[in-house]
């Protein structure tokens, strides 16, 4: 048994199976371990993207438990088999064995519950196992409960890696575990699959490939990695939390980085995928999360969360909620404002104190400041939104939209009753309830609104201000 590389051409093919099958007991839930979502996203696309940043191809993915689920939610460049039932790692290789065999030279095992796992890592096992029959990651934790131990002979070579419940005091007693990761020779591997054998509990132990390896004196090469977070396994809640916490640790130390200020980076919270440019401010308990982008020299929160939407630069968002959403430059949302998702919100645009705004397209310039709900509309350049005005856009059954031309100014507490449209620079009366559309330039009031005669914007009396 050898620990080193040796020559093989580094041009071999490189294929990965992703183990995801697995029931995950010990999370004590109704949703497939494999789609626990860790940095937001779901666990297994660690492992698929990892795959496809490593150019691995096939990249199949083992199913089981939940299949169905998960299958949604994979990307189309994997494929995947089912393992049914599930009898283990070992089994689950070999389900796998006929969508890889004569597509790879090299086979990389990925677990869907190892979702810190870096690409610089694997590419430095997969460098250092070349022509290796084994390539395997381990590492030293404090509290190896639950890992499978690395037992090594006198002279430091692998010969075993033990199983939990299976080891002995002398093997429980190393602090050196089996990360799960692994490679494989394709040509090895598939020649000693079938010599997996069944253990007490039912399962074919993927583990076992080690001690095959190292007793018909095949090559294991094993590297120790420094950093044990990168090999968390998630079986539990408790590792789970620990998983995102471990990330976003890692972007918040990334963001420092690239010129982003944390009033207190550790009430931070941001998706490992979310974009955030230079100079942007987060202020305490602010949660960036999915598909987001933040603009430069925005200032966040404190207290607001902000999913899939992109904010352009210079906006303030606080103590407010945007999701699914796209802010122009210099918006202010907030304090306690709603952007519900389908929004497009012009540049300059204010919204709030308490504002609600869903499913709208909002012209620059144009303010709400107080109290009001914006919901399937469309509002002009430049319109002030009235203290308390609303949209009534649900009839009870459907809903309905709202047109409001530019520069329209709606007097405190108007309603809106959709489908409606009010005309360019037209002006209502506070309280009034517009339940036909409004032409240009008019002033209508009351309950229902009409025109107030004699007083519309290009006629000789003034409103009052
Ligand atoms: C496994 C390893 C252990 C290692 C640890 C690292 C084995 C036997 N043990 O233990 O040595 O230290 O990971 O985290 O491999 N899965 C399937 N089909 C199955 C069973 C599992 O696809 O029939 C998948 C699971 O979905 C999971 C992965 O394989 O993604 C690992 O399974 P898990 O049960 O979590 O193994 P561990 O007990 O953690
Ligand atoms: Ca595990």
């Amino acid at each position: 048994m050898k620990e080193s590389e040796s020559a093989e051409p580094p041009s071999s093919r490189l294929g990965a199976i992703v183990l995801a099958a697995g029931q995950g007991t010990r999370m004590r839930s109704g949703t497939p371990k494999a789609l626990h979502p860790v940095g937001g996203v779901p666990m297994v696309h660690a492992a698929t993207e990892l795959a496809a940043r490593l150019a691995c191809s096939p990249t199949v993915v083992v199913l089981g438990h939940g299949s169905a689920q998960v299958r949604e939610v994979l990307p189309e460049s994997v494929e995947h088999i089912l393992q049914e039932p599930q009898l283990g790692t070992g089994h689950a290789v070999q389900c796998a064995q006929s969508a890889l065999e004569g597509r790879a030279d090299r086979v990389l095992i990925l677990y869907a519950d190892t979702p810190l796992l870096t690409e610089r890592t694997v590419r430095r096992l997969l460098q250092h196992s070349e022509g290796a029959a084994v390539g395997l990651l381990t590492a030293y934790l404090a509290d190896p409960r639950g890992y499978g131990r690395i037992v090594r002979d006198k002279r430091g070579l692998m010969i075993q890696i033990v199983e939990d419940p299976e080891a002995s005091e002398g093997a429980l007693a190393s602090t050196e575990v089996n990360g799960g990761i692994c490679c494989f020779d394709a040509a090895w591997l598939w020649a000693h699959l079938p010599d997996l054998p069944l253990h007490d509990n039912g399962e074919f132990y993927l583990t076992d490939l080690v001690s095959l390896a190292a007793s018909e004196k095949g090559t294991v090469a094993t590297l120790t990695i420094d950093d044990p977070d990168e090999v968390l396994g998630i079986n539990t809640r408790a590792h789970l939390a620990r998983a995102n916490e471990v990330l976003w640790e890692r972007t918040r130390t990334r963001l420092l980085e690239q010129g982003v200020s944390m009033l207190q980076p550790s009430s931070s919270f941001v998706d490992a995928a979310v974009q955030v440019e230079p100079d942007v401010v987060i202020h305490p308990n602010s949660f960036l999360r999915g598909a987001t982008r933040i603009g430069a020299g925005c200032e966040i929160g404190p207290n607001t969360l902000i999913v899939d939407s992109m904010v352009g630069p210079g906006c303030r968002i606080v103590m407010s909620v945007v999701e699914g959403s796209e802010l122009g430059r210099q918006v202010v949302v907030g304090p306690f404002s709603h952007v519900r998702p389908g929004s497009r919100i012009g540049d300059r645009v204010e919204l709030g104190n308490y504002a609600e705004v869903k499913a709208s397209v909002i012209g620059p310039g144009t303010r709400a400041h107080h109290f009001s709900y914006v919901g399937d509309a469309q509002l002009g350049s430049g319109v002030n939104v009235g203290a308390g005005t609303i949209t009534c856009n649900y009839d009870g059954e459907r809903k309905h939209k709202t047109v409001v031309g530019d520069g329209v100014f709606l007097g405190s507490d108007t309603m809106l009753v959709a489908p409606i449209t009010v005309g360019e620079a037209a002006r209502t009366g506070a309280g009034s309830v517009v339940t036909r559309n409004v032409p240009p330039g008019e002033l209508w009031v009351g309950v229902p609104a009409r025109r107030a005669r004699g007083q519309d914007r290009h006629s000789e009396t003034r409103p009052e201000p």
